[in-house]
């Protein structure tokens, strides 16, 4: 049973004008490590829209996108366990520097699901994996994503990308509901 969340049961966990001034830092970060490299960023659909065409505003190299939809979560609030492929469809990422760009690390099996799937079909000259956040306490796999903007805990948060049955993914901010 799905109960409707309204914007005034939403608390800010994280305001927009700090999302901004962190993923700044991190588009520095990344234009330091690829020094100028080409870069093959890989959004994940569609939780990590936002912050991929904010961080990717700061990027300097040379930079082809691209978006995969995959799905783990049902409507409701907790994870499903199973990840599945909806849509993946890649160019030739083989010698390729490859960013993976994800909303949450949550229980990891995205990301797990995701980092095997590069493995499985190229043999990338680099491949990292950022993530807007990082739920460090409910992870259920040993993946840490290579960069991330910031730690939450064991809370629902919607916005900035991220929803709740397909809904507040337009919110500047992050947002938290407490359940
Ligand atoms: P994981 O596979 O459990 O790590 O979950 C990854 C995916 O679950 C994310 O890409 C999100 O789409 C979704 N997710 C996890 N936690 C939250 C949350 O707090 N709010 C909204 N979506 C979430
Ligand atoms: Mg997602």
């Amino acid at each position: 049973m799905i109960k409707m969340i309204t914007e005034s049961d939403l608390k800010v966990l994280i305001p927009e004008d700090e999302l901004q001034h962190r993923i700044k830092l991190l588009g520095e970060e990344l234009n330091k490590f690829y020094n100028g490299e080409e870069l093959y960023v890989i959004s994940v659909l569609k939780g990590s829209v936002m912050f991929t065409v904010d961080l990717v505003k700061h990027l300097k190299m040379p930079l082809n996108m691209n978006f995969i939809r995959l799905s783990s979560y049902g409507s409701g609030f907790t994870s499903t366990g199973k990840v599945n492929a909806v849509d993946i469809s890649l160019p030739d990422l083989n010698d390729k520097n490859v960013l993976i760009v994800e909303d949450i690390i949550d229980t990891g099996l995205t990301a797990k699901f995701l980092i095997d799937f590069m493995h499985l079909n190229f043999k990338t000259k680099t491949l990292k994996f950022c993530s807007l956040l990082d739920k460090k306490e409910t992870r259920k796999t040993e993946i840490q994503p290579d960069y991330h903007c910031f730690e939450i805990g064991n809370q629902f948060v919607v916005g900035y990308g991220l929803d709740y049955d397909g809904f507040y993914r337009n919110l500047p901010y992050i947002g938290y509901v407490e359940v």
